[in-house]
């Protein structure tokens, strides 16, 4: 199977849904963020804040090369990992690229948990929303360029796997 690549904004749901459908699909499921952060030994935030923004995006690209060498496999991406147009254009060569989507009212709902987003944390408290727009808008262009998308403001993960697992059918990507 080609591997299912998951991207999309903090919060949209990318590891929840990632890993449902892995489970469903029977291979293997990758987070891309969790597996930085097992190989450094450090969280996201620690490294952000330790090593920079510029160490993280290394690590991601490296991960990246990675794990387009390989197949079966469902990939859940940082939100950031669109970024670099050399990932997109590694992962789309083995993968199917599904972008998941989601109001500003629910990633600001499911991004809440300070601590976690660095990139969303630099923000102060009373501008988290006008941060989340910004980024949002800033990379709409990026997260267009998948194969399809899904809004998952009202859906529940295993609505949005079934999504997904309609559309895998209907490009011959999965057959059961
Ligand atoms: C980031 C999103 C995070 C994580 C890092 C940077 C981003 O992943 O990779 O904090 O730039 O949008 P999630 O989308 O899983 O929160």
């Amino acid at each position: 199977m080609k591997n299912v690549v998951l991207i999309g904004f903090m919060g949209t749901g990318k590891t929840s849904t990632g890993r449902m459908l892995a489970a469903k699909l029977g291979c293997a499921f990758i987070d891309m963020d969790q597996k930085i952060e097992e190989e450094a030994g450090i969280s996201i935030p620690e490294m952000f804040a330790q090593k920079g923004e510029a160490y993280f995006r290394e690590k991601e690209r490296q991960l990246v090369t990675y794990l387009a060498g390989r197949r079966n496999a469902v990939i859940s991406t940082g939100g950031g990992t669109v970024k670099d147009p050399e990932n997109m254009r590694q992962f789309r060569k083995t993968g199917v690229v599904i972008c998941l989507t989601a109001s500003v009212d629910a990633v600001l709902e499911r991004t809440s948990h300070r601590g976690s987003r660095p990139v969303l944390d630099q923000a102060d408290q009373g501008n988290r929303r006008q941060a989340v727009e910004q980024l949002m808008e800033e990379r709409r262009d990026l997260y267009r360029q998948a194969d399809h998308t899904v809004d998952t403001s009202e859906l529940s993960p295993l609505q949005v796997v079934e999504v997904i697992q309609r559309y895998l059918k209907s490009r011959g990507v999965i057959h059961a």
